[in-house]
């Protein structure tokens, strides 16, 4: 029997609630298709921070190396800056195990009002490829003359060819699998350097790729067309910034932040991949025994699919989708419920 060993890190705010709360249910989805999980749960974050000045210990990455996969709930607290906490766990992992494709699915669920006017279930249906390494999210900058009226921030964003390259092909590579239909979106009207450089590599690569049909769009478009048009898209590849800008957007209209997985792979197998919800620790009602635990649940619905499991990524995923449709199933607020995070686990529980 296939074993695999996961690290959680729910981290703050409401992450251990949907991470902890979700537990029982990936761990029957795992005994119904014959494999088990053994997890080690990681108590870094920012209470660590608070109290020991680190968000998590020094080789925290040697000791995550390990694993087959990486489960993050949310990173963020109103007591320390959120780029002391950023930086100090999640952006490192993503960056230091090169986990340099973020897929982000973006689907509107069968019974999930969307905010759009006239979308029903199916009529939204697009992945978003975020580079997670580099672009604007690079750690290349500094300030000077602080606190003089001279002060200087300099924030530059990288983008090499390989790191560009192998964004655009995975993205290439996942509409060959679906309708052939790829968005690249940039800013190569004002970006001049490194948007015009993003589109020659997404024309050198589409050589590769003959099939698929290229729709290109600045950032300020798309984030109009996905209001205005989401059922026109299939996969959108996108830097670190504007694919993180966009997957809030594309969250909101398929219903919710507390709908939205994501993962961060790194294709090979050098080093762990690592799933998450979208969302963050959701300081405002954190405590209050309401958060969404479904986007927890699809992301870990990925990770199955990432560790060669689809049986039980579906059945997870089935089960999200089974329960949506179904007027009479438990929900949380956001969803318009009134349900408890755990009464949502309890039924999806009993429909594996
Ligand atoms: P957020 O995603 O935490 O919350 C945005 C809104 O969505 C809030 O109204 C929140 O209540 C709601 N929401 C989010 N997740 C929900 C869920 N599962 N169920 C129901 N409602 C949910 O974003 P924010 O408020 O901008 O950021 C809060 C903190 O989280 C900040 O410190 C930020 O830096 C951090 N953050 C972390 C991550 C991450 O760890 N991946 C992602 C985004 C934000
Ligand atoms: C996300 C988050 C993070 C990001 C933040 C918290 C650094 O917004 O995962 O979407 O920008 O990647
Ligand atoms: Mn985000």
């Amino acid at each position: 029997m296939a074993s695999y060993e996961i690290a959680s890190i729910p981290g703050d705010g409401i992450g251990p609630d949907v991470v902890d709360a979700a537990m029982p249910l990936v761990e029957d989805a795992a005994d119904e298709y014959d494999f088990s999980i053994e997890t080690t749960r990681f108590d870094w974050g920012s209470e660590r921070q608070l109290e020991h000045g680190e968000m998590m210990p020094a080789d925290g990455l040697d000791r995550l190396a390990d694993f087959d996969a990486i489960f993050l709930g949310a990173v963020g607290h109103p007591e320390v800056p959120d780029h002391v906490t950023l930086h100090g766990l999640l952006l490192p992992i993503r960056k230091g195990f090169d986990q340099y494709v973020c897929k982000r699915p973006n689907v509107l669920f069968d019974g999930i009002e969307s905010p759009l006017r006239g979308y029903e279930s199916g009529d939204i249906d697009f992945v978003v490829y975020r580079e997670n390494t580099e672009g604007e999210y690079a750690d290349i900058g500094g300030r000077e003359h602080r606190g003089f009226e001279h002060e200087t921030a300099v924030q530059s964003a990288l983008f090499t060819r390989q790191g560009t390259e192998r964004i655009v092909r995975a993205a290439f590579e996942a509409a060959t699998e679906r309708e052939g239909h790829l968005t690249s979106i940039t800013k190569s009207n004002a970006q001049a350097h490194s948007m015009v450089f993003w589109d020659d590599v997404v024309d050198d690569v589409s050589e590769e790729f003959p099939s698929v049909d290229v729709e290109r769009l600045l950032v300020d478009a798309a984030a109009m067309d996905l209001i205005r048009r989401p059922h026109e898209f299939d996969v959108l590849v996108a830097s670190n910034l504007f694919g993180d800008i966009l997957t809030d957007v594309g969250a909101q209209i398929t219903g919710s932040m507390g709908l939205a997985p994501s993962g961060n792979i790194h294709p090979g197998d050098a080093y762990p991949s690592m799933f998450e919800p979208v969302h963050g620790s959701a300081p405002d009602i954190v405590g209050d025994d309401i958060a969404n635990p479904l986007a927890t649940v699809l992301s870990w619905s990925m990770l199955f699919e990432d560790l060669g499991e689809p049986e039980a990524a579906d059945a997870l995923w089935t089960a999200v989708s089974d329960q949506l449709a179904d007027e009479s199933a438990p929900r949380t607020p956001d969803l318009g419920g009134s349900a408890a995070t755990g009464d949502v686990v309890a039924d999806l529980r009993s429909r594996l």
